[in-house]
C-alpha cells in the first residue's frame, strides 16, 4: 500500500484589510450587524488567483525543505482563475520551475479537500511528490454594492506539499458529496457576481457538513471525541457553532480563522491549517478532521493523522539556499 503524507504548509493573503467599519463606509451595513450575524470582522482583499497561489507553493515548499525540482505535480483548487483557460496550475508551475503535471480543480469551497482526495490518488497511483493549493480571490467575483455578499468573502491561497510514503499514510478516511440539484442556491455567472440564498444555503451548509464529518468518522472507526483538531470551511462563526454542537466537538479543538480571513473559498480549509500549525497547535499522531461546504452544493470532509514533527529551526523565506535539492 502506498499512502500519502504532508510535509510543508504556506499561506498567502494580499496586503489591504478591508475592516467592518471600512464597508460601513460604502454599504448599508453596520461593524455590530456583521459581526454578529458573521464572526467576520475584517477580511484581507487584493491581488491575483495565481499570484497568491505561487507564494503559498513558495512558501510550503520551503517549510517542506523540497526543492522544486522533486515536485512532480501541481493541482489547484480554485474557483476564481484569473483566466478561463490555461489552468492556474500551469502559472504556477511555471512560476515555482516545477516540472510535470498542472491542473485546477473547482469544488468551490470544498475544492481544497477535493484535492487532497485527488492528491492520494495520483500518489497511490505513482506520483511522488506534488504541490496541493487552495487560492481564491473571490473579490473579484462579488459585487461591493450587495451587502448580503460583500461582507463576507475574501481573497486567499494556503497550500501542502504531499508527498507518497510506504504504508497507510496520513490521510485515514474522507467523504466526497454534491447536490447539483441545489446548485442554484449559490451561483456565478461567467463575469458575472455571486447570488446567494444565504440563509437556505446556512440550513443546507450545516446539514451537509455534519453528516459528511460523520461518514468520515465512521470509515475511520472514530468519535469525535478521538479528533484532536477540527478545521472546517471558514463561512460563517454561526455554521461553525452548529456544526461543532453536533458533532459534540468543542470549541477549543476547533480552527477558526473566519474573524481575520472572511470566507476566502478554497483557501480557507488550508489557510486555517497553516495557522493552526504555524501555532504549534498540531503534534504528531494528532487526528484532524477537515469539512469544507460550498456551491454546487458540494461537500468534502477528511482525516488526517498529522505527521510533520514540530519545526525545530526558524524557516527564513529569503534563504533559498537552505532548501535541499
Ligand atoms: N447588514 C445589515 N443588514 C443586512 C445585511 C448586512 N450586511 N445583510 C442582510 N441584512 C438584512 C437583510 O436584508 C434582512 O433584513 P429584513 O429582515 O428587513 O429583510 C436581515 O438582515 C436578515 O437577513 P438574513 O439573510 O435572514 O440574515 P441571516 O441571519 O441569514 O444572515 C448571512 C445572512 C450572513 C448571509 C447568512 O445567511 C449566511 O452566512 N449564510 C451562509 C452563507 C455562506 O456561507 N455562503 C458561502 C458558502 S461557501 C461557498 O461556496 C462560497
Amino acid at each position: 500500500m502506498r499512502g500519502m503524507r504532508l510535509s510543508g504548509w504556506g499561506a498567502a493573503l494580499p496586503d489591504k484589510t478591508v475592516t467592518n467599519a471600512d464597508l460601513e463606509a460604502t454599504l448599508d451595513t453596520t461593524d455590530a450587524w456583521i459581526t454578529e450575524r458573521t464572526g467576520i470582522r475584517e477580511r484581507r482583499v487584493g491581488g491575483t488567483t495565481s499570484a497568491l497561489a505561487i507564494e503559498a507553493g513558495r512558501a510550503a515548499m520551503l517549510r517542506a525543505q523540497v526543492d522544486a525540482a522533486t515536485v512532480a505535480m501541481v493541482v489547484v483548487a480554485t474557483c476564481t482563475p484569473d483566466q478561463a483557460l490555461p489552468a492556474t496550475a500551469a502559472t504556477v508551475q511555471d512560476a515555482l520551475a516545477i516540472r510535470g503535471g498542472a491542473m485546477d480543480v473547482n469544488a468551490v469551497c470544498a475544492g481544497f479537500v477535493y484535492g487532497l482526495v485527488t492528491a492520494a490518488g495520483l500518489i497511490a497511483t505513482g506520483t511522488d511528490r506534488l504541490l496541493l493549493i487552495g487560492a481564491d480571490t473571490m473579490s473579484t467575483i462579488v459585487d461591493w454594492d450587495d451587502r448580503s455578499t460583500a461582507i463576507l468573502f475574501a481573497d486567499g491561497a494556503g497550500a501542502v506539499v504531499v508527498e507518497g510514503t510506504e504504508g497507510p499514510g496520513d490521510l485515514l478516511a474522507f467523504d466526497l458529496d454534491n447536490d447539483g440539484s441545489a446548485r442554484h442556491l449559490l451561483q456565478a455567472d461567467v463575469g458575472g457576481f455571486i447570488q446567494m440564498d444565504g440563509r437556505e444555503v446556512f440550513r443546507r451548509a450545516v446539514r451537509a457538513t455534519v453528516e459528511s464529518a460523520q461518514r468520515t468518522l465512521a470509515q475511520a472507526k472514530i468519535t469525535a471525541d478521538d479528533v484532536t483538531l477540527f478545521v472546517p470551511h471558514q463561512a460563517n462563526v454561526r455554521i461553525v457553532d452548529a456544526v461543532c454542537s453536533r458533532l459534540a466537538i468543542p470549541v477549543e479543538r476547533t480552527v477558526v480563522t473566519l474573524d481575520h480571513h472572511g470566507n476566502t473559498s478554497a483557501a480557507s480549509i488550508p489557510l486555517a491549517l497553516a495557522e493552526a500549525a504555524d501555532e504549534g497547535r498540531l503534534r504528531p499522531g494528532d487526528l484532524v478532521l477537515l469539512a469544507g461546504f460550498g456551491a454546487g452544493m458540494s461537500v468534502a470532509s477528511a482525516l488526517l493523522r498529522w505527521s510533520v514533527p514540530p519545526v525545530s529551526h526558524t524557516i527564513d523565506p529569503e534563504a533559498e539556499s537552505e532548501v535541499d535539492p
